[in-house]
Parts: C-alpha cells; sequence; structure tokens
C-alpha cells in the first residue's frame, strides 16, 4: 500500500485519536515546542474516559492542563524537568519528578524504566517520500516514538520541518491527527544591566573558533550580544532561540572550525519565536538530533574548545551548584546543565561556565552562600564545577583548593553580602589571609 493510503488511512479526529490511550497506561508527550495541542485538549475534556494514565513529559508549553486539580485520578503526570506550568502541580504532591540528566530520558525508555506504550507527538506534514519531520523537537520525542506500543501524531502544517536524524515515516504512525496550530512561542528575554555585565565577562572566555552550548533566557542571549566581533563560532547545544540568529546573518557564527558536523548548527531542540521557526525550516545548516546524542558527554567532548554556559539557583564557597531546586521545592530540573559542563570538561580546549546573577529575589538574597539551603539538590558537583561568572567577575575554580576557591567566589560576589561570606571563610580557614576585593 503507498504511504498516502496509510496515511489516508489512519487519519482520525483528536477525540478519536485520545480515546486510543489506554486506561493505566503511560503516555510520553513531545517536548516544549513540539508539545501536542488538540489530543491534549480532547483528552482533557474527555477525561471521566481516563483513569490513571501517566503523563510523562519535559519542558511544558502551553496550559499543561492534564495536570489541573481536577485531573485526579484521570491523568498524573511524571515531570522530568519542572517549568512554570509543572511547578505548582510537583510542589502541592499532584504530580511527580524524576531525577534523570537529559541524555539519560532516552535510555530510561529503552531499558524499560519507564515503559512507553504511547507516544502523542507532533510532527510536520509529510514529504514526497512520506516522512514527517520531528521539526522543533528531536530530543526525547523521536526515541520514544521509535518504541512504543502506540503512536499518535499531529500533523502540523505549521510544523517546520527540521533536518537531521529527525524523520519517521507514516507508516510507523498509528492514529494521525492533522492540525493547523502555530507553535507555541516564548518571549524574546529582558536584557539588563547586570546581564548585559555578566555577558561581558563570560565574552572575555570565549575565543575565535570555540563551540558553544548556550541555555535559554537573558544570561545566553547577553553573551551572545558581545561576540559580535568574534569569528567562525560553532554551535553544538541542547538548544537554541533567536538570539544566535543575529550572529548566523552576520556569519560570526558559520561552524566552520567545529570538529565534528562542520558547517552544521546541532541541536536538540528549539523553542523562540516565529522567527526562528522560519529560519530553521528547510534549512540544511540546522540538524536536529535525539538527546541520547547530542547530549552524550562522550559526542559533546569531540568538539575541541567547548565551551557550556549555563546558570543556577546557588553556588556554595566550595563551588557545589544548585540549579533545580530551592530547598526542597523543586525548580526546574537537571537538564543538560551536567551533560555539557562533563562534555566541556572533556574537549581538548573546553571550558564549562556557570553564569549567575550575584543575588536573587531583588538581591534580598547571595547566589554565592556559605552553604546550600536545606533540601537542595545539588545538580552539578565541585569535582564537575569550572568557571563561576557574576556580573562582578570570573572564579576559575577547577584544579583549585577548597581555600582558594572560597576566596575567588567571595571575590564576584555582591559587596552586600561579602563579610557575611568572608566570616565563614576565617572560621573555615584561620590560618588563611583572605584578601577580597570590593
Ligand atoms: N534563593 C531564593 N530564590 C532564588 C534563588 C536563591 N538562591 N535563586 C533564584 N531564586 C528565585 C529567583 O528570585 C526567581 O524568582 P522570581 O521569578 O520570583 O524573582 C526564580 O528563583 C528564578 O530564578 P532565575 O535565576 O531568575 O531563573 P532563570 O529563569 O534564570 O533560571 C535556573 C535559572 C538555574 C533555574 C535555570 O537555568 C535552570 O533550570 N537550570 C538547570 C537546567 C539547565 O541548566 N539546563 C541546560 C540549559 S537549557
Amino acid at each position: 500500500m503507498s504511504w498516502k493510503n496509510i496515511y489516508n488511512e489512519r487519519l482520525v479526529s483528536a477525540k478519536e485519536a485520545a480515546l486510543k490511550i489506554p486506561s493505566n497506561s503511560r503516555v510520553v508527550l513531545g517536548h516544549a515546542a513540539g508539545t501536542p495541542v488538540d489530543i491534549i485538549d480532547a483528552m482533557v475534556s474527555n477525561k471521566e474516559s481516563f483513569s490513571n494514565v501517566e503523563i510523562v513529559h519535559m519542558l511544558c508549553l502551553g496550559e499543561g492542563k492534564y495536570m489541573a486539580e481536577d485531573m485526579d485520578g484521570h491523568f498524573r503526570h511524571n515531570a522530568i524537568f519542572v517549568g512554570g506550568n509543572s511547578r505548582n502541580a510537583v510542589k502541592e504532591d499532584r504530580a511527580d519528578f524524576t531525577p534523570c540528566f537529559f541524555h539519560e530520558v532516552p535510555k530510561l525508555f529503552k531499558d524499560g524504566l519507564m515503559k512507553v506504550d504511547v507516544a502523542l507527538i507532533q510532527l510536520s506534514r509529510p514529504d514526497e517520500h512520506g516522512y514527517c519531520s520531528f521539526g522543533v523537537s528531536s530530543d526525547y520525542t523521536k526515541p520514544a516514538a521509535e518504541i512504543a506500543d502506540i503512536v499518535i501524531a499531529e500533523v502540523n502544517d505549521k510544523m517546520p520541518r527540521v533536518m537531521g536524524e529527525n524523520f519517521i515515516h507514516v507508516s510507523k504512525l498509528d492514529h494521525i491527527v492533522e492540525t493547523s496550530n502555530d507553535l507555541y512561542e516564548i518571549p524574546l528575554p529582558k536584557i539588563g544591566d547586570t546581564e548585559k555585565a555578566i555577558g561581558e565577562n563570560c565574552a572575555t572566555l570565549i575565543a575565535d573558533g570555540d563551540t558553544l552550548q548556550l541555555g535559554i533566557g537573558a544570561i545566553p542571549d547577553a553573551v551572545l550580544l558581545f561576540l559580535k566581533d568574534k569569528k567562525d563560532l560553532g554551535i553544538h547545544t541542547e538548544m537554541f532561540s533567536d538570539g544566535v540568529l543575529e550572529l548566523v546573518e552576520s556569519g560570526v557564527i558559520n561552524n566552520s572550525k567545529k570538529s565534528i558536523h562542520k558547517g552544521k548548527m546541532i541541536s536538540t531542540f528549539l523553542m523562540g519565536s516565529n522567527k526562528l521557526y522560519d529560519f530553521v525550516h528547510n534549512n540544511p545548516s540546522v540538524e536536529l538530533y535525539p538527546v541520547d546524542y547530542v547530549n552524550d558527554p562522550c559526542v559533546i567532548m569531540k568538539n575541541d574548545n567547548m565551551i557550556s554556559i549555563n546558570s543556577c539557583i546557588q553556588v556554595d564557597l566550595m563551588g557545589q551548584v544548585v540549579s533545580e531546586s530551592i530547598g526542597t521545592t523543586q525548580f526546574s530540573g537537571v537538564g543538560g546543565q551536567v551533560d555539557y559542563v562533563r562534555g566541556a570538561s572533556m574537549s581538548k580546549g573546553g571550558k564549562s561556565i556557570i553564569a549567575i546573577p550575584s543575588t536573587a529575589s531583588k538581591g534580598k538574597v547571595s547566589r554565592i552562600t556559605p552553604f546550600i539551603t536545606e533540601g537542595s539538590a545539588v545538580t552539578t558537583s565541585r569535582n564537575d564545577v569550572d568557571y563561576v561568572v557574576t556580573e562582578y567577575g570570573i572564579a576559575s575554580l577547577k584544579g583549585k583548593t577548597l581555600r582558594d576557591r572560597a576566596q575567588s567566589l567571595i571575590n564576584i560576589a555582591h559587596p552586600d553580602f561579602k563579610a557575611e561570606l568572608k566570616a565563614e571563610f576565617e572560621k573555615r580557614f584561620p590560618k588563611a589571609n583572605i584578601i577580597v576585593n570590593n
């Protein structure tokens, strides 16, 4: 049978597709801007038809209606990353959180530690050969679809066709729902003076020809502002957003010096505005691969001069980095932070940077603290940490003693908190002469 006949035979409405999901099953949802829309709406509107369905998801864009209080007993969310839409549900124990390095999520599926009964995904329209692109989310979405007992796909005519190892043939889809939904967009971050100062400090650690991993938000975008005079930069990253577009257009990012995937920007998902989604459509210079490849530290390290830039919530005086929880409250997840910290560390000439404003909560708390808050999870260990950057400067911690680390971190802390940090330093290192700049 031709793929077109298969496609037509498997077309169903969103409600019919939703009702194919068995009760007591595990459903893995496509990630971030690849989150399905119409079928989730149909599931939620027909909640009485479902009991005890586990919904596994990472970054939830959209409303996350399946996490609402009245979904109890019908759907329970299992988060591998907590975002704004799932934070309260996890905090109130209406949803679960499973810690896992991003690159290992597909392994959870493959090893059966998290068996995938249903993959609910969003795809581009099929090409002339019957292949749909996973569009902006290859990550764990493609591996989930490859292993699921039942694959249900929204085929969205607005999903860009993004290259790489990012395709599935329509014959692998069990049920197909045609949609025409705008992709979720994320607002452009606001870059203030603090972020600019952090960006400028980070940029001093980046040389011509380096390959970059940048996360999302104001700090990565601020770093990009200070790279306009660099040459031949490359991208190998978990995700990228609109911030890189200007540097691609000006030729600063040309991927010419990368050790692997020369000439290509490599990512595992994309999230930004429609400008970004238009840019990546059918663009041979952008390739997406599943996260167990892109974020594998052994793949990341193959790029010489790999620079990773990520952020955190708290760093203690030993260099323990807390990035995903505030006390026992799960705020986000490890995501790809440790994947890239380790990959960059193993890369010849690589560096990993934790870039943070020196304070949080409108200046009321220092992010550099004597101790991490009780209950917080250490994300990047003191053995892994490399550079920590604030608006006040750069602390280089790798290979440094506990005493030197503490001294360097105090020097880049906010002046309002230096006295408290210095007092702790003197308790811990009574024989040291601390030199604190202002
Ligand atoms: N004590 C108390 N509150 C704190 C705090 C601290 N030490 N640090 C941050 N907060 C609060 C902030 O005040 C803010 O609250 P508000 O919105 O009410 O003001 C909130 O927590 C978020 O902090 P902020 O640092 O502004 O968030 P962010 O959006 O820049 O994200 C991380 C920072 C660390 C949460 C985010 O980078 C992350 O999740 N990292 C781990 C995953 C990762 O690195 N992935 C790889 C890259 S994609």
